[in-house]
């Protein structure tokens, strides 16, 4: 099956893609994202990896990994203005440059989907940033609905 929960020894792959995310974000906000990609940002992989609330997807085709995801069980307890919170969160999302658009990512979210469904979730929630135009539309186009937004004002 292409789309599958990762195994240790690929982690060093999945870093190769998260490099890329990475990069697209030091190029979009610079005055947020430390460029480069750190032994301290690689190693958070495994931080990942040992967190029984996260798990790993990847999307292989011809015996490479081609996209990966890191999903996130969350839970937020009830304050004096929410309701308990307890949703699967998308926490990280790329698929390699060269297999875009080829339907590697839409693959992904169908195991995601069907996936959460079956482990009883009622909704995934991810979050982007607003310039990433081809992540708003892939996330569009697959089916997620913006429902909160950060905003800013530069002085
Ligand atoms: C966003 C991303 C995950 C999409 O992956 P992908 O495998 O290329 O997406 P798919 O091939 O499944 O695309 C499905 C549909 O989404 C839409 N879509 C995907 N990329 C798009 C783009 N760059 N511009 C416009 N629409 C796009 C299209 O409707 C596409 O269907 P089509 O190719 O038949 O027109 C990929 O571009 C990526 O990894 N980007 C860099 C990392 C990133 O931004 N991650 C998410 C934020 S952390």
């Amino acid at each position: 099956m292409p789309v599958r929960f990762a195994e240790e020894h690929e982690l060093g792959r999945v870093n190769e893609l998260r490099k890329q995310v990475n990069d697209l974000h030091v190029a979009g906000k610079p005055e947020i994202f430390k460029p480069g990609f750190p032994k301290e940002l690689a190693d958070h992989i495994y931080t990942i990896w040992n967190d029984p609330d996260q798990r790993i997807v990847v999307n292989e085709r011809n015996g490479a990994i081609c996209g990966f995801a890191v999903l996130h069980h969350i839970r937020r307890p009830e304050t004096p203005f929410m309701f308990e919170r307890d949703y699967l969160d998308v926490d990280e999302f790329c698929v390699d440059e060269a297999c875009r658009r080829t339907g590697v990512a839409t693959e992904l979210i169908g195991f995601i989907r069907t996936y959460a469904k079956a482990e009883g979730f009622d909704r995934v929630e991810l979050n982007m940033w607003e310039f990433n135009r081809d992540a708003l539309a892939f996330y569009e186009a697959v089916g997620f609905t913006t429902y909160r937004r950060y905003m800013e004002m530069k002085l």
